[in-house]
């Protein structure tokens, strides 16, 4: 069995304030999903602080553990800083920091060091979509995005449709369906554990819209950006999890 997991990523919002919601999460009880918050990086300690048994994560780490690269964080500062979660490879990352395949394979190496667990994020444009080449540059993603040691434990997908992130579009039932199986059996045939490692699905998870998609065979958990700001709207996706 998959581990369940609803994870938030609050991209670049959050000040201290905002720790209010995650107390909120925090003080939640008898949950059979993992939850994980996601702050921005000068969240994370003090997120740590209020968290409770929701787990904390980091948004992008560097591939190396220490040196001269001003401005990033590696994932041993991570861990230090109380996380036991990062996110590799968002498509915001590939897009703002033309972040390769190849580049998020290193990132996820270097989080599985310290003992993170890597939330490794994949999906296709509107335009690769509508030229039919869903699968081929899911496939290719997950092919070059992944070290050879990714197992349950240390690895979780996130399928990410870039044009569902932010948009208040999703996929049908049918194409989210289609992904995950096609992942599911991508991740079997390569990894020991691939029939068991978590497949999140992103891109405008909604408390309303959150069982039927839970409800997609190999769908173990979703990686929600704007609703998982407010603790009332993630309460609700987190629901649906325990449910399905
Ligand atoms: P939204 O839930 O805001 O569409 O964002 C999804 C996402 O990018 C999570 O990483």
């Amino acid at each position: 069995m998959a581990r369940k997991i609803a994870a938030g990523n609050w991209k670049m919002n959050g000040l201290g304030a905002d720790l209010a919601e995650l107390e909120t999460l925090a003080g939640r009880s008898g949950d059979a999903a993992e939850v994980v918050i996601c702050p921005p990086a000068t969240l994370i300690s003090r997120a740590v602080a209020k968290a409770g048994s929701v787990a904390i994560g980091g948004q992008d780490c560097h591939a190396a553990e220490t040196g001269a690269h001003t401005g990033d964080v590696s994932a041993l500062m991570l861990k230090e800083a109380g996380a036991g979660f990062v996110i590799t490879g968002h498509s915001e990352r590939r897009a703002d920091h033309g972040e390769s395949d190849a580049d998020v394979a290193a990132k996820t190496e270097a989080a599985w060091a310290p003992g993170l667990t890597a939330i490794v994020c994949i999906g296709e444009s509107l335009e690769e979509r509508e030229g039919g080449r869903t699968l081929e540059v899911v496939g290719s993603q997950l092919a070059g995005s992944l070290p050879a040691g990714a197992t349950p434990q240390n690895t979780v997908i996130a399928y990410e449709p870039i044009w569902a992130i932010g948009t208040g579009k999703v996929p049908s039932l049918e194409e989210i369906a289609e992904v995950h199986a096609f992942m599911r059996e991508k991740l079997s045939a390569r990894f020991e554990g691939g029939a068991e490692m978590a497949l999140l699905y992103g891109g405008s998870v909604k408390p309303g819209n959150a069982a039927e998609i839970f409800g997609v065979p190999h769908v173990n958990g979703a990686l929600v950006g704007g609703a998982s700001l407010k603790a009332s709207d993630f309460g609700g996706i987190i629901d649906a999890l325990n449910a399905a």
